[in-house]
Parts: structure tokens; sequence; C-alpha cells
């Protein structure tokens, strides 16, 4: 956790990275997709220390790992879950997955932190969505020539 938590302080150093622009007023709120262990969510907060954090990352019993926060930090919300099972992120409706799906007991359906607005930026449109996006700005240009 301090090795990511130290790469995440250089980054801010060198970039800015945790400087989350905030409407006057309003909270500010950072979502961590892959948070364990932590370290760059402690980072974060210690650059805003008035932030919330929400935060996914798999289980340890699905082969995640083990996340590390300071004893009574409630400053962090931890959803423990498989971000490839968010069905509903990627556009699949429950009626169309077969019965016999080997992995149908792990689809989940709900929305994670839908609706909520982190750093100027509305997931309104969900965290699926939000991630294809990433994928298609940041790693679709190095994939192709
Ligand atoms: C390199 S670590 C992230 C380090 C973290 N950003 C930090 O600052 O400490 C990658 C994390 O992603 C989690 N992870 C991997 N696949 C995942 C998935 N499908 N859904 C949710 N979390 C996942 C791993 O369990 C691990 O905790």
């Amino acid at each position: 956790m301090q090795t990511m938590r130290r790469t995440g302080l250089d980054m801010h150093r060198k970039t800015g990275a945790f400087t989350v622009p905030t409407a006057p007023g309003a909270t500010t709120r950072i979502l961590d997709i892959c948070m364990a262990p932590g370290g760059f969510t402690i980072a974060a907060l210690e650059k805003n220390p008035f932030a919330s954090v929400d935060a996914i990352t798999l289980p340890e019993q699905s082969g995640g790992a083990r996340y590390h926060l300071p004893l009574g930090e409630k400053r962090v919300t931890v959803l423990l879950g498989d971000l490839t099972m968010f069905a509903t992120e990627f556009g699949v409706v429950e009626a169309e997955v077969p019965a016999d799906h080997p992995d149908v007991a792990e689809f989940v359906y709900e929305r994670p932190f839908v609706g909520r607005e982190y750093g100027g930026f509305s997931l309104e449109s969900g965290v699926g969505k939000w991630l294809m996006r990433l994928v298609q700005t940041w790693c679709w240009p190095m994939v192709t020539f």
C-alpha cells in the first residue's frame, strides 16, 4: 500500500493528478476503480482531506488484493465486486443471459454509484460506460496502428 501511495504522491507532484475540480459548495467525490491495496485512495485523500472516495475492488476470495485503510477511516466506501460482472453497465440485459451460462450466478445487474458526480464528471451513464470510454481514449490508440 505504501508503494502505491508513494507512486500516487509522485504522480501528483509531477502532474497534479489529485487536484480534483469541484463545484463551489459541493463535496469532492473521488471514484477509485480497482482500489486495493489502496495507495492511490490514501494519496488522493491526503491531497483532498475533505473529499470522500467511492471504491470498487475485487474481493480477496476471488483473487483480489487485500485493501488497507487507516483504522476508523470513514471517508471511503468500498464496494467489493468484480467489475467485469456488472452486466448492466456493459449493456447486458438479464433476460438475455441463458440460464445455463457458466457464470449466470456471478452477473450483477445493479449499477454501482450511478448518478454520482466525480470531479465535475457525472457518472450518469454508469461505471461500465465510463470504463469503456477510458479504454477507447487511452488504450485503443495504443493498440491500433
Ligand atoms: C495494481 S492493483 C491497484 C493498486 C491500487 N490502485 C492502489 O493504489 O493501491 C490492481 C487491483 O485491481 C483489482 N482488480 C483486478 N481485477 C479486478 C476486477 N475485475 N474487478 C475489480 N477489481 C479488480 C485487484 O484485486 C487489485 O486490487
